[in-house]
């Protein structure tokens, strides 16, 4: 698995990492939780990505992974859900940190999130102070942002955050082309969230009020089937090769309970970039459709 420097934090990263929000489901067995969570590792992902809000996943972090804690960059989010303690306090980034590193049992966090709370919370300079105390105490080592459009932009120019983590994918492409160039130029790390588009393919029809239905409406819109099919190519493989290979980005953290699709997507991006004809069909499709669809939170 190639392993990526992340901007110019120190870390590394795998190029495929593990959406961990999959992992957090009620619905989904210790046994499998935990399976899924150790392959990811043998397999050379580096990544693992939470936060407050995974229903169950920080907890299986630390019931199945603590004892491997120097082998992956464990990535979180929060600034909200701490019983009695407002959202979005410098007292609740501390308190969170807190119960977030006793949740995963370990002593630090890589990359801490302001998981995508709107510019005006952004801009508070006690929020950004009580990340800046989390960093200098060794708690975590990285801060950073995850959201998008006008509240990503700032925080990218704000020199306050070491990386950000944002929606990059063939449906969903405003990041992109409006902030990762500078994040680059800046050595920012870059997660690729939603990096297959929620799968938004899977669906023969509209999928109504389902996390996936923007995305379907925009690939529909697009029309990339047709490529898709002369290249060959399935849509997973369209889809992760595009974003994991975007420029600016570090690390495509795909989102998964199943361990076939864990396995699948590691053999996929080990195929490298999309054929250049694929690609500009793809850019093609984006400058006449996208410019005006926003980034997906
Ligand atoms: N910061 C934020 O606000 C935010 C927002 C969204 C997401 N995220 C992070 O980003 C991660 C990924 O985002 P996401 O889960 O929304 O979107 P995603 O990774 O684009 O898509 C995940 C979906 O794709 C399916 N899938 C995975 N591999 C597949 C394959 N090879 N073929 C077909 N389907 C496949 C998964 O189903 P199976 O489980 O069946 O594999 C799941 O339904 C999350 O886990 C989370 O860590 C962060």
């Amino acid at each position: 698995m190639e392993q990526r420097a992340f901007g110019m934090t120190g870390l590394s990263v795998s190029v495929l990492g593990l959406g961990a929000g999959q992992v957090g489901a009620e619905s989904l067995s210790e046994e499998t939780a935990g399976t899924l969570l150790n392959r990811a590792l043998d397999r050379g992902i580096t990544l693992v990505d939470t936060a407050r809000g995974y229903g169950l996943s920080e907890e299986r972090i630390g019931r199945h992974l603590a004892h491997r804690r120097n082998d992956f960059i464990l990535s979180s989010k929060g600034g909200y859900g701490i019983e009695g303690t407002e959202d979005w306090t410098p007292l609740v980034i501390r308190r969170g940190i807190e119960h977030a590193l006793q949740r995963m049992r370990v002593d630090w966090i890589d990359i801490f999130h302001l998981h995508s709370c709107p510019l005006d919370v952004l801009r508070k300079e006690d929020l950004l102070g009580a990340l800046d105390d989390a960093r200098e105490a060794g708690y975590v080592r990285v801060t950073a942002y995850s959201g998008e459009n006008e509240a990503l932009a700032w925080a990218v120019h704000s020199g306050r955050f070491g990386s950000v983590e944002t929606s990059v994918n063939l449906a969903d492409q405003w990041s992109r082309h409006h902030v990762l160039p500078s994040a680059s130029e800046r050595g920012l790390g870059v997660i690729a969230k939603r990096p297959i588009a929620n799968a938004a393919w899977q669906f023969t029809h509209r999928p109504v009020g389902e996390y996936a239905e923007t995305y379907w409406e925009r690939l529909q819109t697009m029309n990339l089937d047709v490529v898709r099919q002369q290249a060959g190519l399935d849509w997973a493989d369209l889809a992760l090769r595009f974003s994991a290979y975007a420029p600016g980005v570090h690390s495509v953290i795909v989102g998964t309970a199943n361990i076939e699709n864990l396995e699948r997507n590691i053999r996929l991006v080990e195929d490298g970039p999309l054929p250049l004809d694929v690609l500009t069909w793809i850019e093609a499709a984006w400058a006449q459709h996208g410019q005006e669809w926003q980034g997906e939170v």
